[in-house]
């Protein structure tokens, strides 16, 4: 395993003061992919709650194999989870963090983020954040990344970052303030299923209403208006001929 950085570790130890999301935590200066390292760590037996952090990646990864950019300025971090769950509600994680990270930034910088089904944190129409979720060897780790004081050169033209935004906030609290809301949503999801974090969420989802595209690789592009997100965490779109289409995947273009 890479170099663990005993300062941002204790450091982070500080800002998670107590919670179980945090416990134990892995911190490095600069990883390859949080991921990489939560993956290793699952295979060493590691406890649910186990958090990889890092200040850079230098092979950050998103969605559908893209690249994640992450330079100096974000929390990048992956959380490991064994819920005992089935494999079709693993999915709803990504809206349970997102759903935590929404509330996070809103708590600390006073900035309204909306949420973009089913990864994507925005602020004014820009990529602040996004999640991955990737489920091996009887885990499922969850993986966050938020641009904080990051310059927006450094970043693609789609995203920005807190400061860019003019909010002031630091990657540890922020951190620490998303697993502590992960942590509540994660328990509720457990215990009683999809229906809260739903009821929850809804404020939060920016394309309630909009007519958009749904995208899943390079299967045909479905067109409609996004009604709801359903009691799976399915996104509901109403195509023209007035019929209700659940996406089950998938990535969101606002079309007007
Ligand atoms: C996406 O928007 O497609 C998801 C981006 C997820 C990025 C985070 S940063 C921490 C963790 N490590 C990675 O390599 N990716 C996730």
């Amino acid at each position: 395993m890479e170099k663990r950085n005993p300062e941002i570790e204790a450091r982070l130890q500080r800002v998670f003061d107590g919670a179980r999301f945090g416990h134990p935590c892995y911190a490095f200066e600069e990883v390859t992919s949080t991921m990489d390292v939560a993956h290793q760590l699952v295979r060493q037996g590691t406890p649910e709650g186990t958090c990889v952090w890092t200040t850079r990646q230098r092979q950050g990864r998103g969605r559908f194999g893209r690249t994640w950019e992450s330079p100096e300025g974000g929390a990048y971090f992956s959380v490991i989870l064994k819920p005992a769950r089935s494999a079709e509600e693993i999915p709803q994680l990504s809206l349970v963090a997102g759903l935590s990270a929404a509330e996070a930034i809103r708590e600390l910088t006073r900035l309204s983020p909306s949420i973009r089904w089913p990864n994507d944190l925005l602020l004014e129409g820009q990529k602040v954040a996004g999640i991955l979720i990737e489920a091996k060897d009887g885990a499922v780790v969850v993986g966050v990344g938020m641009n904080v004081t990051t310059q927006p050169t450094a970043l693609p033209e789609t995203a920005t970052s807190l400061a860019a935004c003019g909010a002031a906030c630091d990657p540890y609290t922020l951190t620490a303030e998303v697993c502590r809301r992960f942590e509540g949503w994660y328990d509720s999801w457990r215990t009683e299923g999809f229906a809260p974090i739903r009821e929850a969420l809804r404020p939060w989802l920016s394309h309630l209403g909009e007519v958009v595209r749904v995208t899943l690789g390079t299967t045909h592009p479905v067109e409609g208006q996004a009604v709801d997100v359903d009691e799976t965490g399915r996104l509901l779109l109403r195509l023209e001929s007035g019929a209700i289409r659940p996406c089950e995947v998938g990535e969101v273009t606002f079309l007007r």
